[in-house]
């Protein structure tokens, strides 16, 4: 067991998870909390809304966040304390709670998260910049009013690159080159990598990291941006432990990623839909294992002063067709290729540094290691008696 994984790694620290109540916020604060942190969720209940709004459901039941933290006190977790409060909208009230809890690192989740819900309106799209925008430099202008010093811990994504064709292994936010002065002299240079996002979600996550550059530069902001592949599971050790702690399981066009699509329609015997030719090529990483770099990267605060850190959090690359095939050879599903209704370069080569990771001693699960266990465990999640269910899991 790594030493960042006893039971007391945090003990002492406090942890704000901001959007604590999502789908990777609500597990990361169960993590922490059975770390022995401290956990404060600040979230305002924009994405309850939003399913409500959209017609679109979680097909795991998801309880009130009230409900939740009590279940997780009821089953031997700790006290979790929440706050209701807009990131975007409500300066005063982080201030507040930034100055009640004085956290000692905070995650920072609270963003309209789907590329789809970005371009599927103008409205989608200006919710989307407002929000993440105003979300983002609410808190770093609040951290630097306070003079707080925690270790912010903010999830961006690999998307901010765009899916174009790199040509080159993507690096862990900064790229080397060499310029040429008036007098031709060589000055050689680290800058931000240039980002090319193909959605206005992903445009958001691009803006967050120049806010990122700016207040670790001028006011000493301790940072990590953590580069975040699409994230596939559902449950982990701590949301397992009782039905009313389960996390959300999206599978509509909104919110729902091709994982998950793929899977439900498995589940339901139905055939998987390819969009375009499948040979899209996405970073991927497992819930369970996006914590395992959360803790890490916990333990491993950057110092005051240091430039932003920026890491690729990502298990594996794989195209969608041999995603399909792994899917297809565990249950039998039948794979059929429809129109790509999404406006994406068709193929792409797409291969990422993820240096730093491996070196705090992360081992990935990959997809061949645990699809088969995954899909027969939401298979029970989801219908637990079978009904409904026309395929298995060889
Ligand atoms: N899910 C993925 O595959 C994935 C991949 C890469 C990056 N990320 C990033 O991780 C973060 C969390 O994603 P998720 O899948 O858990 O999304 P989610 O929608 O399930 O959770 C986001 C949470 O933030 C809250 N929130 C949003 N705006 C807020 C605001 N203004 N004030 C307070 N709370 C607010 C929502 O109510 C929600 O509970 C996002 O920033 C997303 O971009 C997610």
């Amino acid at each position: 067991m790594n030493s960042f994984n006893s039971p007391s790694f945090f003990a002492g620290q406090t942890v704000l998870v901001l959007g604590g109540d999502g789908f990777c916020g609500w597990p990361a604060a169960l993590r922490f909390s059975s770390l022995a942190a401290r956990v404060v969720i600040l979230d305002n209940g924009a994405r309850r809304e939003t399913d409500r709004r959209l017609g679109v459901t979680s097909l795991t039941r998801i309880h009130s966040l009230q409900e939740r933290v009590d279940a997780w006190r009821a089953t031997g977790g700790g006290a979790i304390q929440t706050y209701d409060i807009d990131l975007a909208e409500n300066y005063a009230g982080l201030r507040r709670v930034l100055l009640e809890t004085r956290p000692d690192i905070i995650i920072h989740f609270a963003e309209q998260r789907s590329a789809p819900y970005s371009m599927m309106s103008p409205e989608g799209a200006r919710h989307s910049v407002d929000n993440n925008i105003r979300a983002t430099h609410n808190l770093l202008a609040a951290l630097a009013e306070t003079r707080l010093d925690p270790h912010l811990m903010h999830l961006g994504t690999i998307g901010v690159y765009g899916y174009a064709t790199a040509g080159l292994k993507l690096p862990e936010g900064y790229l080397k080159v060499t310029a040429h002065g008036a007098d031709g002299r060589a000055v050689d240079k680290e800058i931000l990598y240039p980002g090319r996002p193909d959605s206005v979600y992903h445009m958001t996550k691009m803006l967050d990291q120049h806010l990122f550059e700016f207040y670790a530069r001028y006011h000493g902001i301790r940072i990590t941006d953590l580069h975040q592949g699409i994230v596939w599971g559902t449950q982990t050790a701590e949301t397992g432990r009782d039905p009313r702690l389960v996390n959300r399981f999206d599978h509509d066009a909104i919110y729902g990623t091709v994982t998950n699509r793929f899977i439900v329609q498995a589940l339901e015997g139905r055939p998987l839909t390819i969009y375009g030719s499948g040979s899209q090529t996405r970073g991927f990483i497992h819930i369970e294992d996006m914590l395992t770099c959360l803790t890490l990267a916990a333990a491993t605060p950057t110092a005051r002063g240091e430039r932003v850190r920026i890491l690729n959090q990502i298990a594996e690359t794989s195209s969608i067709n041999a995603l399909a095939r792994k899917v297809s050879r565990l249950t039998g599903a039948e794979v059929v290729h429809v129109d790509n209704p999404r406006c994406e370069p068709e193929g792409n080569e797409f291969e990422v540094d993820r240096g730093t990771f491996h070196d705090l001693g992360f081992v990935a699960h990959r997809f061949d290691e645990i699809l088969g266990t995954e899909i027969a465990q939401l298979g029970d999640l989801l219908c637990p008696r079978g009904e409904g269910r026309r395929s298995s899991v060889a």
